[in-house]
């Protein structure tokens, strides 16, 4: 069973007075969602950046199956283990959308021709038209991007989904969508997802609620 470890981990960005991450110890494990909530500058993101290993701790370990994030190898980890849907999309914006979504699939060694119908799917699946698949994301409305970075975080094998805001820009139809697509993953396919979020119906949809506040993290 995969799960994230975090053992008293503090993290304090360069020069800055206080830490962003203060002495969290906490399990994240597979079958579950997970919310984190707390208000702005808490360090929500700051804590699903040293979950991702793009930070280390300062104090402290992140450990992914019991092995800590600064002996593994973080390009693998990060490619093979994680999947990231960002509070700014970061979409490639010379790629179409379904470019996009095949993207993750073939760095993993998935032939384009494979890729395709499976991104055609994802995308579908969270509302995508087949048009809106050959645009480029500059073309799409904001809450249209959101949705197609959620499909492309899906696109690869990645057991664990870390979202920041993943529906911070959609209407109630939407939102409740990837709801049920994040909670039927956990729940039917095991993987394990921890999304940090302002909305409640997020929250009370999560397994466990957590939040941040200060750089320390409760459960609700
Ligand atoms: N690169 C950085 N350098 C210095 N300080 C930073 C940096 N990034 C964030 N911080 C600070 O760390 C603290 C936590 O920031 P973080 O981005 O984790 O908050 P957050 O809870 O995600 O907030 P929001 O809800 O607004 O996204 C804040 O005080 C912020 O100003
Ligand atoms: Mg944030």
């Amino acid at each position: 069973m995969s799960t994230l470890a975090l053992n008293n981990v503090t993290y304090t960005y360069k020069n800055a007075q206080r830490p962003a991450v203060s002495d969290i110890s906490c399990i994240f494990e597979e079958g579950h969602v997970y919310a984190i909530v707390g208000p702005s500058g808490s360090g929500k993101s700051t804590l699903l950046s040293l979950l991702a290993g793009l930070d280390l701790p300062t104090e402290g370990e992140v450990a992914f199956n019991g092995d800590s994030l600064a002996k593994l190898n973080l390009d693998r980890y990060r490619r093979e283990s994680i999947s990231m849907i960002f509070q700014a999309f970061h979409l490639f914006p010379l790629m179409t959308v379904i470019e996009n979504v095949c993207f993750p699939m073939e760095l993993c060694g998935v032939t384009p021709k494979d890729a395709k119908p499976r991104a055609a799917a994802l995308l579908e699946g969270v509302g995508i038209t087949k048009e809106q698949m050959g645009r480029f994301p500059s073309k799409l409305s904001g809450g249209e991007r959101q949705r197609v970075a959620i499909a492309r975080s899906l696109a690869s094998n990645a057991k664990i989904i870390l979202g920041d805001e993943p529906t911070g820009n959609l209407d109630g139809a939407n939102t409740q969508n990837i709801i049920d697509i994040l909670c039927s993953l956990a729940h039917d396919k095991g993987y394990c997802v921890i999304i940090v979020t302002h909305d409640m119906e997020v929250a009370d949809a999560a397994d466990v609620a957590l939040k941040m506040r200060d750089g320390e993290l409760r459960v609700i």
